[in-house]
């Protein structure tokens, strides 16, 4: 595997994990909030990252090159509302899908179409994901401070099936 391939996955690598912190601390808050369909939502979105984490290093080391397992930064203790959740899930996930983008890029200039191929499975993933959390997002403007809409929207989550399960892919 070429250098600045393993380089551009293991960057990849530390924004799945990221994403996964992320999003357990999210769901974290949610479940002291007493918001428990959010926090089940969020708790397998967080799992669904580690599995693109997990996906990534056996490929790097499958292909011969050595998988980075990084640091990670603490990531936010306290949150506004569940809106503000929402907008810094999807901003965060645009970041991953430009990162998924450019990866792509660096695999068809290096001439790699074996990592090429494999990265298509991430594009389709993340226009997915961000279209999920826009319908969420918009979902939750409707319902702005309305209590009795943000429990029914709440109680939806718990019983969704749009939950990620990373054992179904
Ligand atoms: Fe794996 Fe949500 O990016």
């Amino acid at each position: 595997m070429k250098e600045r391939i393993e380089k551009a996955l293991n960057d990849q690598i530390k924004k799945e994990a990221s994403s996964s912190q992320f999003y357990l601390a999210m769901a974290s808050w949610a479940e002291t909030k007493g918001l428990n369909g959010t926090a089940k939502f969020l708790y397998q979105h967080s799992d669904e990252e580690r599995f693109h984490m997990l996906k990534l290093v056996k490929f790097v080391n499958e292909r011969g090159g050595n998988a980075l397992i990084p640091a990670l930064e603490k990531p936010p203790v306290n949150y506004e509302t569940l809106e503000n959740i929402f907008e810094s899930l999807l901003e965060h996930e645009m970041e991953v899908t430009e990162s998924i983008n450019n990866l792509v890029d660096i695999c068809l200039q290096e001439k790699d179409y074996t990592t090429h191929n494999f990265v298509q499975w991430y594009v389709s993933e993340q226009l997915e994901e961000e279209a999920l959390a826009r319908t969420i997002l918009d979902k939750l403007r409707m319902i702005g401070s309305d209590k009795g809409g943000l429990y029914l929207f709440d109680r939806d989550l718990e019983n969704s099936a749009i939950s990620p399960d990373p054992a179904a892919q």
